[in-house]
């Protein structure tokens, strides 16, 4: 390995034969329309995840957004003149050339990492979504093809990292993505005849008022500006999340307003807006009557609480259900009565992949100062190198080293590790003893090189306390 020159491009998977890959960014004509290719794209995508068939409309909708994101869509094809086994019934009832087999979309946005280094908390992340590939294409490397191709692009690029959100937990680890992120599934008890209703310790702050969907756009704007710089693990939102919170965009028909969504917003004491909560009531005929929480995002820990006082408080509803709330949110602490909040599920949200190993160090959070070395390695060949880190008041200067310079320093513990554990260390959601007892990191201590004595638990609890953070991230956007 040699570290200096990281990242490096991977080795791209080669694609079977009678196929061709195709990246382009979407397009709408004078009227509106979405261009043939790219709706084509999109229907399959939907497809692939057991979505409906598009109208135009819709496509128009979605493709809108996609613009506004700077999204790139790459599509798998079929060669027209083909002749595996079946291409003539492919012809008569498959879909027309237009249609990909595999569909795979890429657009950037800003990982807020934690750091708190000059450049900010903010790293920019490759995000990777709408992975699919015909059954009838499976398991001949299309993904392989896709997703090497992308991490190339994304280092020649010259972004850091890269991100996504997993349907299956199973494959994308050999890439190098570690699961970084996880999200609680909440149900909470609002019901007024019920010891577990939910109560919140200490005085109201500020007050909660009713607000218009369609009149927050600003304040949807600036609230998540704020959560977005101060929650390790936040990826900035494409523009679908201010469609569907202003009820732009019904959940089912993003051709027609959401006309249940209901919100409220808490204003603070200087009257100042900290946070914003949209909702829906899921019908007179759900027992028991239920509050399904669309999004809660505030500025700060107070007006997060405040927001779920106010939902505690409303007449007619006896739960409030939220899908992705942190693993940590502060409401079960903050409940007089603990059980008032059932954490139902926790799964993997955020994966993310190390590309530029320096870079993304010297924007992570760290849990204390001190010197360590890392032996990474990485199947990809991207990011496998020695890095020096030394983290000092909070902040991280890291450098690459050779392999002999390593052996000659001593000083600090010696983390050895792939890059996928890595990935899963990066925001803080696993902790250095968990994954060495896990046997998918080790940890060896500096002097021992040099022929010392070494201490190997004490090289354990040094680099713990370096790397280890003190909670756990959390991502409120899904893509
Ligand atoms: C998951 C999916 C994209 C894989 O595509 P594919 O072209 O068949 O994958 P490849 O042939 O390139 O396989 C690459 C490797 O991943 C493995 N793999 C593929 N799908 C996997 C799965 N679902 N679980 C575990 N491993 C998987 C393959 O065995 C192969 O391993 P190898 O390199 O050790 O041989 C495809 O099955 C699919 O479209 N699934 C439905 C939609 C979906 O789940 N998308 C993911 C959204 S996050």
């Amino acid at each position: 390995m040699n570290s200096l020159t990281s990242p490096r491009r991977p080795h791209v998977s080669p694609l079977p034969d009678g196929l061709r890959a195709e990246s382009f960014a979407p397009t709408l004509d004078a009227e509106g329309a979405a261009d043939a290719r790219s709706a084509a794209h999109l229907r399959t995508t939907m497809h692939g995840f057991y979505g409906p068939w598009l109208t135009d409309e819709e496509v128009s909708r979605h493709t809108e957004t996609f613009i506004a994101d700077a999204q790139r869509q790459v599509g798998v094809y079929l060669d027209a003149e083909s002749e595996e086994p079946g291409a003539d019934a492919r012809r008569r009832v498959g879909f027309s050339a237009d249609h990909p087999v595999a569909t795979f979309v890429e657009f950037d946005e800003t990982l807020d990492a934690g750091g708190r280094g000059a450049e900010g908390p903010l790293l920019d992340a490759r995000l990777i979504t709408g992975v699919t590939v015909d059954p009838g294409f499976r398991r001949r490397g299309i993904l392989s093809h896709l997703m090497t191709s992308s991490l190339a692009r994304a280092v020649e690029d010259g972004v850091p990292l890269a991100a996504l959100t997993a349907s299956e937990g199973g494959i994308y680890g050999r890439f190098g993505f570690g699961a970084a992120v996880r999200e609680a599934e909440l149900r909470v008890d609002l019901a007024h005849t019920a010891g577990t209703r939910l109560q919140l310790r200490g005085e109201p702050s500020g007050q909660v008022i009713s607000a218009d969907p369609t009149a927050m756009g600003e304040v949807v704007d600036e609230v998540w500006a704020q959560f977005h710089r101060r929650v390790r693990g936040s990826v900035d939102r494409p523009l679908n999340y201010l469609r569907r919170a202003t009820a732009r965009w019904s959940p089912r028909d993003v051709t027609s307003w959401d006309r249940r969504l209901r919100a409220a917003v808490h204003v603070r004491d200087d009257g100042s807006v900290g946070g914003y909560v949209t909702f829906r009531h899921a019908g007179w005929e759900t027992e028991p009557s239920t509050l399904e929480i669309a999004d809660l995002v505030a500025a700060d820990a107070t007006s997060h609480v405040e927001l779920w006082r106010h939902l505690s408080q409303r007449d007619l509803v006896a739960r409030a259900e939220l899908d992705g709330a942190s693993v940590e949110d502060v409401l079960t602490a903050a409940a007089v009565n603990p059980r008032s909040v059932q954490v139902r599920e926790v799964r993997d949200v955020l994966w993310v992949r190390l590309l530029d190993v320096v870079r993304c160090l010297q924007a992570r959070e760290w849990g204390g100062d001190g010197v360590f070395t890392l032996w990474l390695s990485d199947p990809l060949g991207i990011a496998d190198g020695v890095y020096r880190v030394e983290v000092s008041a909070g902040v991280a200067a890291v450098e690459p080293v050779t392999e002999q310079e390593a052996g000659q320093e001593t000083a600090g513990p010696v983390l050895s590790t792939d890059v996928e554990t890595l990935g899963s260390l990066y925001l803080g959601d696993a902790a250095v003893v968990t994954m060495q007892r896990a046997g998918r990191l080790s940890v060896a201590d500096g002097a021992a090189a040099s022929g010392g004595a070494g201490d190997a638990e004490g090289a354990l609890r040094e680099l713990s306390a370096i790397v280890d953070l003190p909670t756990r991230p959390f991502c409120a956007t899904h893509f």
